[in-house]
């Protein structure tokens, strides 16, 4: 069988080491996809930059969209970021020339992902997405193609590694609000423009994904209430702690009689709770299933090692020839979120 064909956008933490690891992991893969994998392009901002990879007999594409459209890539994987163009008009164009794309890129899922599931649905191409949520966690497949029969009253976690790692040692070392953000940037957690973290939006963006894959929603991070935890200081941490609480970043998507509530705000949580324990960068999601006991993922929610490790999960998938739908039906069974956000309570 022809190994799968792969182009690679984005160059950065994630993208390099997704190209590190179809090299040095070709065995397993191959053994996983049943085909070899081989990157055949690429394309990054700066060609020059050194990136610690051997791209020796791989393109540079001139821009991202003559990547996508590249009539030797089979699989086009976006890691460019931002929700609208060049990473719009890329995986656009590859699932319209009927290609498949894997991406991390929640904020273009969260506001284009229906649009892009329609491309690829049908023009045929698959559309993987599992580093957008939890980075390593599987949790994508889970809702996607795990809990076949089972109804979904409530999905919740711990959705942005940034946040959780600042409130996590703000609360154990008494550090600044700044300083911890800080750190998180340096250890390669934080988005590039961070209040897209502390100010929950991150977290909005996998909520609204969660959400659509849970309860058959059409993704929008616009139905989401959003609330983020720069206000936050040690002391409230030290107040929360002294009542036997913790506070925590929670993405929440429930089922209620007027219909699926999304929200995102700092919550105390009782230090004995599950959700309570988790701590550092690490993201937790626990999904509420109908007639069974709560599932729980956990597991590293950011990095690059992280995060590129579901991006090569997702390409293997392409490899085996799984195509599953983006939002786990068909696009015409999804229903209108047109929920106002909530008003907290
Ligand atoms: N900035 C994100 C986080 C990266 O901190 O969780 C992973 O999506």
């Amino acid at each position: 069988v022809a190994p799968l064909k792969v182009g690679i956008a984005g160059l950065g933490t994630v993208g390099a080491e997704v190209v590190r690891l179809i090299e040095t992991q070709a065995r397993v893969l191959a053994g996983r996809s049943g085909r070899g994998i081989r990157v055949v392009a690429v394309t990054a901002r700066s060609k020059a930059k050194k990136r610690g990879v051997d791209l020796r007999g791989v393109e540079w594409a001139k821009d991202p969209l003559a990547l996508a459209t590249h009539p030797e890539v089979d699989c086009f994987v976006e890691l460019m970021g931002g929700a609208g163009d060049p990473a719009l008009a890329a995986v656009e164009a590859a699932l319209n020339a009927g290609k498949s794309v894997v991406t991390a890129n929640k904020a273009l899922l969260a506001k284009h992902g229906i649009k892009l599931a329609k491309a690829a649905e049908k023009h045929g191409g698959a559309l993987n997405f599992e580093a957008a949520v939890g980075a390593a966690i599987p949790v994508i497949k889970t809702l996607r193609e795990g809990l076949a029969g089972t109804g979904v009253n409530r999905v919740y976690g711990i959705l942005n590694g940034t946040c959780n790692y600042i409130l996590t040692r703000m609360e154990q070392e008494g550090l600044s609000f700044a300083e911890c953000l800080k750190d998180a940037q340096r250890l390669g957690y934080a988005e590039a423009d961070p209040s897209f973290d502390v100010d929950g939006h991150d977290t909005a963006q996998k909520l609204a994904i969660l959400a659509s894959l849970a309860f058959g929603t059409k993704v929008a991070q616009s139905a989401v209430y959003v609330e983020g935890i720069s206000s936050i200081a040690p002391e409230d941490l030290r107040a929360a702690a002294d009542l036997g609480y913790r506070v925590k970043l929670l993405g929440v998507a429930v089922r209620t009689a007027k219909g699926i509530e999304q929200r995102v705000h700092p919550t105390m949580v009782p230090k004995s709770s599950s959700i309570a324990q988790v701590m550092g960068v690490t993201n937790a999601v626990t999904i509420d299933g109908e007639g069974i006991p709560p599932i729980t993922l956990v597991g590293p929610g950011a990095g690059g090692a992280a995060t590129a490790s579901a991006v090569v999960a997702d390409i293997a998938d392409v490899a085996r020839g799984i195509r599953a739908n983006p939002f786990g039906r068909p696009i015409s069974h999804l229903h209108d979120t047109t929920k106002a956000p909530m008003e907290r309570h």
